[in-house]
Formats: C-alpha cells, structure tokens, sequence
C-alpha cells in the first residue's frame, strides 16, 4: 500500500481520514460494480471489446504505471497484449494505441468521434480550463487560435519573416560554444543550458516582442530577473502538467479535498498570469513609444480585438512553452548520438563541407543535406520527445482496428511504442539514420508521426526542424563532438517530454 499512498499522494492516516477513506472505497467498489454491469448491457455492436490488460478491482492498472513514464509500460504490454489493448486507470477506461496504422486511424478517419479532451484537474487549471491550441476540444476557438498562430508566427510565411531572429539565436550558441572552449578547453559543455536559454530568448521576440533581461511583476510586487521568469512560464507548469491529483483517477471522489495539491497548481497559474500580464503591459508601453515592431502580441492586438484578457494571455503563453522544451529535447539527443557515433559525425562534417565549403551552413542549404535531415528524424524517431499524444476523449461509440470502443474511453497514441514497431522499423532499438536515406523524395514529415497528425498536427514543426537542423549542422561544423570517457549507453529521460535525465556534457573541439 506504500508504493499507492506514495504515487497518489494521499496524506498520512488520521481517524478522520481513515473514515473517509473506508466510506470512499466503499463507494468505489460499488460504482465500479455499477459502471462494469453496465458497460457491458450497453455494449450494442457486432465488434468485440478491445482485449484488456488484466489489473485489479478499484484501482485498475494504476499501480503497475507508477514510474511516471508510461510510454515504457505501453510499450512493453503492446508486447503482451497487441498493438491495441484497454487499460484501466481508477475508474477510467482507457485504449492504448502502439501502432502507426491504428494511430493514423485514430487521429485521421475517425477524428470526429475522438476529437475533445478529458483534461486532468492540474491541466484543468494550467490551460485556463483548455484556453489553448494544443488542449482545446476541436471547435471554433481551436480553429481561429490555430489559424491564428500560424499565420503571425509558425506557418511558412510568418517563419519567414521571423528568420532574423533565428540566424541570431544560431549566431549567439555558436559564440558562447568559442568562449566556452576558449576559457575552458579541457572541460565539458553542458548544451542545454545554452541552447534552452536561447530558444526562450526566441520565444520571447517572436511572442512578446522582446527577450527581456529583468521584469516588473506589479501584482506579486517583485522584479524578476530572466530566470526566474523562465522558471514561471516554462519549468514550473512543465512540472505541474504532470502531477498526479488522485481524484483524476476517481471522479466521484471528487469532493474530497486535496488543498494541497490545488494550491501549488492554482499558485503556478497565478504567478504565471502575473508575469504575461506585465509582459503584456510592457509592450503596450514600447507601442506607445512608436516602437515599430512585428510580434504575435501586435498580431492578436490588432486582429484578435474581441479576445478576453486569459484568452490573450493564454495564446501568448502557449508559443513561450511550446517553443523552449522539444526542440531542445531533439537537438540534445541528436548530440548525444553524434558525440557517440563518430563515424556518423565525420559522415555529417564532409557532407556540410562539400556543400557549404568555407561558409556557414544556412536555411537554404538544407534541401541538399538529405544525412542532416535524416539525423533529424532518426531522432525523432527513436527519442519521439512527446512519446504519447495528449489524451484524447472519445465522446461516440467508434471502431479502432476493428474493435468496438465505446464514448466515455480515453485514448492514448503511444508515439514511441508506434516508432519501435517491429514489423514497420528494422531493429527499432538501433539508431540508424540511414533508414531515412532510403527515400528519393523529401522524408514525409508524419513518417514517425512525432508531430502528431491529422487536424490536430503540430504547428510548429517547420519551425522545429528549422531551429534543429540548423543547430546540429553548425555545431558538428564548427566542432567535434565527443565524450570525456568512453561513451556510455544512457537514455534515461525525465518529465512529460522525453528530456534527457542527465544533460548531454561533451568535450568540443574547434575544427580549423
Ligand atoms: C521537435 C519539436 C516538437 C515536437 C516533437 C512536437 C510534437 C507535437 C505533438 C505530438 C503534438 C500533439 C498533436 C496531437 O494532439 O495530435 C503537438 C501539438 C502542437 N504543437 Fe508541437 N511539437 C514540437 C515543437 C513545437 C513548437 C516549436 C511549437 C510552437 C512554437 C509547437 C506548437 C504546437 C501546437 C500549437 C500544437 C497544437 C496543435 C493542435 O492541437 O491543433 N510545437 N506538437
């Protein structure tokens, strides 16, 4: 029972919650009894149920998830149970999809049938209760934010014109990658925290219209220097999105109280709010000045008129998060696997000389490095940086890989278990770009379906590939990438995307 209190942060025993306690499990058993019998008696069609992963009365499967990585777990029962299975997770029932073709079924032909979300109670409040593109049912905010974001910042036009701010973020990592080796050439670099605090720079520009060094947070009366800004907007809601309410699991044991864990998510989101509403008035004040600038605040101020503040702040905020993590989570571990592949670094290094010569690697040369843009999708692939889709909810009976799945179920797309397919990738557990080298065309971006797909595809793909491949060519062609010690396997990762666990730290050597 300790590993359960422990997962679900049930408080210590006292004679009052020992009585709850015994009335709510009471309860539960006899709603779990309820709701079985009459899924059954509802269960009308001609298709059999999804085979399911044996678990235990109440509690489900809950107890066999407790690593917090899931995609692992899936991965493994795919195994054991098939590409499709349903679990349980408290009184929640949910399909585990680990098959690209399943997924693409899911996702595309029958979207309509799974198209809203069953947000958790901490990413109830964290999204402003799905104020955001990548949380929203699929309805017309979904749409007009969508449209939004990718006209002012991420579709190709926007991209373009944002190209400034790239070639200048590229320009600021190489520079402190020189003074890094410059003061201290024996020592090992730890990429991350350069690249992350530069994609957050960039994700400032292109939401706020600048990356600011300390700001005026009037309504917690502090003044808040950039990291703790980052800690604000990014890592702490990163953190909160995963924490687990136990109520999630029993929505009918919804008026227990768990202060606690409300009050650190409702404190995220305050301070949180505080902070996008100074940078908002900040920037009002640069308009006032005559500032002549072109960010997404200018777009959503002058075209998204009828917008309420959290809706606002909210389309502002999401870019800021989206921006900072996957990005760097890809390009990191695509550092990783060149500082331990020497011979695939050297391959990349000739290919960029040949094309490039004495100058440096640009936007424009990527069409002609087909090994860079492999590099970029093996990775994707075997480190996918978002493993499993945002659950989706199924809100009409459907079919999925020719079984019944009734409304009510929840749907996880198992992204990495999809990528290590036997039968779609030859040894999936090998990283091996060259499976991407195959093709004579440009690689289909949806091929390992790390970005999702269907009508809730990411947005920011274009400018995630651009920032990474550009980030792997100039490193590996300005330096050589390799380990102090011999180079160890080491895939552990951390947190809701696939982040590395211990951040990548190599020795860089400048190439003449
Ligand atoms: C390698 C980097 C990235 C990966 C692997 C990635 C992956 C994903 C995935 C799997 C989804 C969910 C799709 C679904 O629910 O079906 C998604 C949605 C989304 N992503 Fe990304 N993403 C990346 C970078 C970015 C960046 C840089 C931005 C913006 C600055 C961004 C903005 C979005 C948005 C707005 C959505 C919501 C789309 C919708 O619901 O219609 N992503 N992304």
């Amino acid at each position: 029972m300790d590993a359960l209190t422990d997962m679900l942060q049930i408080p210590p025993a006292t004679p009052i919650t020992v009585a709850i306690t015994t009335v709510t499990i009471a309860v539960a058993i006899f709603l779990y009894i309820k709701s079985h019998a009459s899924n059954h008696s509802r269960r009308s069609t001609h298709l059999p149920p999804v085979p399911e992963v044996p678990g235990v009365p109440v509690l489900g499967n809950l107890l066999q998830l407790k690593e917090k990585k899931p995609y692992l777990t899936f991965t493994r029962w795919a195994q054991t149970y098939g590409a499709i299975y349903s679990i349980r997770t408290g009184a929640t029932s949910m399909v585990v999809v680990s098959s690209s073709e399943i997924a693409k079924e899911a996702m595309v032909t029958r979207f309509s049938s799974i198209s809203t979300r069953n947000l958790s109670k901490a990413l109830t409040i964290l999204t402003a209760d799905k104020t955001m593109v990548a949380m929203s049912d699929y309805n017309d905010y979904h749409r007009t934010v969508k449209r939004h974001i990718l006209t002012a910042m991420l579709g190709p036009n926007a991209q373009r014109k944002q190209r400034v701010h790239r070639d200048f973020m590229i320009e600021n990592i190489s520079k402190q990658l020189h003074a890094f080796v410059e003061n201290s050439p024996k020592e090992e670099v730890d990429l991350r925290k350069i690249f992350q605090s530069e994609l957050f720079g960039l994700a400032m520009k292109q939401a706020v219209g600048k990356d600011v060094e300390s700001l005026n947070v009037e309504d917690l009366g502090v003044t808040m220097k950039r990291d703790e800004i980052f800690q604000v907007l990014v890592v702490d809601p990163m953190m909160g999105a995963i924490e687990v309410d136990w109520r999630d699991f029993f929505p009918y044991l919804k008026w227990v109280p768990n202060k606690k864990f409300e009050n650190t998510i409702q404190q995220m989101y305050i301070r949180r709010k505080a902070v996008m509403k100074a940078l908002i008035k900040e920037h009002k004040k640069r308009i006032a000045s005559g500032e002549n600038l072109n960010s997404y605040i200018d777009y959503l101020l002058s075209e998204a008129q009828t917008f309420t503040d959290e809706q606002l702040i909210m389309s502002l905020w999401e870019p800021i998060i989206e921006s900072s993590d996957t990005t760097m989570v890809t390009t990191e571990w695509a550092m990783y696997e060149l500082a331990k592949n020497p011979k695939m670094q050297d391959r990349l290094y000739r290919d960029i000389q040949s094309v490039c010569g004495s100058d440096k690697i640009t936007e424009e040369n990527l069409s002609q490095l087909p090994y860079l843009s492999a590099i970029f999708h093996e990775t994707l692939r075997r480190h996918s940086p978002v493993p499993i889709i945002p659950l989706r909810h199924v809100h009409e009976d459907t079919v999925l890989g020719g079984y019944h799945v009734p409304a009510g179920t929840e749907l996880a797309v198992n992204i990495y278990g999809c990528n290590m397919e036997k039968n779609v990738w030859e040894n999936p557990e090998e990283y091996n770009p060259d499976r991407f080298m195959k093709e004579n065309e440009t690689i289909d971006m949806q091929r390992t379906m790390a970005f999702g797909g269907g009508k809730r595809v990411c947005a920011g793909s274009l400018q995630a590939m651009l920032i990474s491949c550009i980030g792997i060519g100039r490193m590996v062609q300005e330096f050589e990438w390799r380990f102090k010690d011999k180079a160890e396997e080491d895939i552990n990762t951390l947190g809701l995307t696939t982040q590395r666990l211990n951040p990548l730290r190599a020795i860089i050597k400048p190439r003449n």
